[in-house]
């Protein structure tokens, strides 16, 4: 209807530790979202596909070295190159325009996840925020909450750079210091259907406020 198309979606992300279990629920939300019938596209970062990601993809596998700073500087650019769509031809963003176009983006790791990981390397906070000025302020923030034990409980890690115990812990203190009282947070130990249900809630909840108008905003509020 009339009032659909002139509303603009929502730009939910989804943050957490490794095996939080946000790839799972971000792809459960996207199937309940679109069978409701709305507009809606499941997105991640780093985005692997491009040629930046590329290069990201093969130093989380330890194929390749690089200098921290270099690093985080690629994980920005990965979502630079995902904000804007230089190919077009008045230069709007493709994130932007998917969103002022009505599609709700639901994100697997943004900006967050960023700051999170490369803080724990000991880069400086400020330094690492610094790159992601601009880009589009999520609408909503969840926070998959999990103890860095329990989460490496969870099957095991897998063979990537960051997947190991001593560096999550560090990790969820960087989360913890970016948190603010706009994130949702959701226990990640409950059932998958219990995590999906307040998931579901939060989000219909901000995808209405959107609708309503609230206007889009860039990173850091
Ligand atoms: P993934 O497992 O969700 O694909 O993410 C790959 C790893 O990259 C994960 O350990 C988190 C880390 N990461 C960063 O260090 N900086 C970033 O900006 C992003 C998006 C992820």
């Amino acid at each position: 209807n009339k009032e659909s198309i002139s509303s603009r979606g929502a730009l939910i992300v989804l943050e957490g530790l490794d095996r939080c279990g946000k790839t799972s629920q971000s792809g459960r939300l996207y199937k309940y979202l679109d069978e409701q019938g709305h507009s809606v596209e499941s997105w991640r970062f780093p985005d692997r596909n491009t040629g930046v990601g590329q290069m990201i993809s093969s130093y989380l596998a330890n194929k390749s070295q690089l200098d921290d700073h270099a690093i985080h500087l690629l994980f920005s650019a990965n979502r630079w190159e995902k904000r804007s769509d230089s190919i077009s031809e008045n230069m709007q963003s493709l994130m932007e325009e998917k969103l002022k176009s009505g599609t709700t983006l639901i994100v697997d790791r943004y900006s967050y996840s960023g700051v999170a990981f490369s803080s724990s390397k000991g880069l400086d906070i400020e330094w690492c925020k610094a790159p992601e000025i601009g880009l589009l302020a999520p609408d909503l923030v969840v926070y998959l909450d999990i103890s860095p034990e329990k989460a490496a409980e969870r099957g095991g890690y897998g063979d990537e750079r960051y997947e190991q115990l001593e560096f999550q812990k560090k990790v969820a203190g960087s989360y913890l210091s970016l948190r603010d009282s706009s994130w949702k947070v959701i226990d990640a130990t409950l059932s998958i259907e219990d995590v999906e249900k307040k998931l579901r809630e939060v989000v219909l909840d901000c995808m209405m406020t959107c609708h309503k108008g609230k206007p889009l905003s860039q990173l850091w509020p």
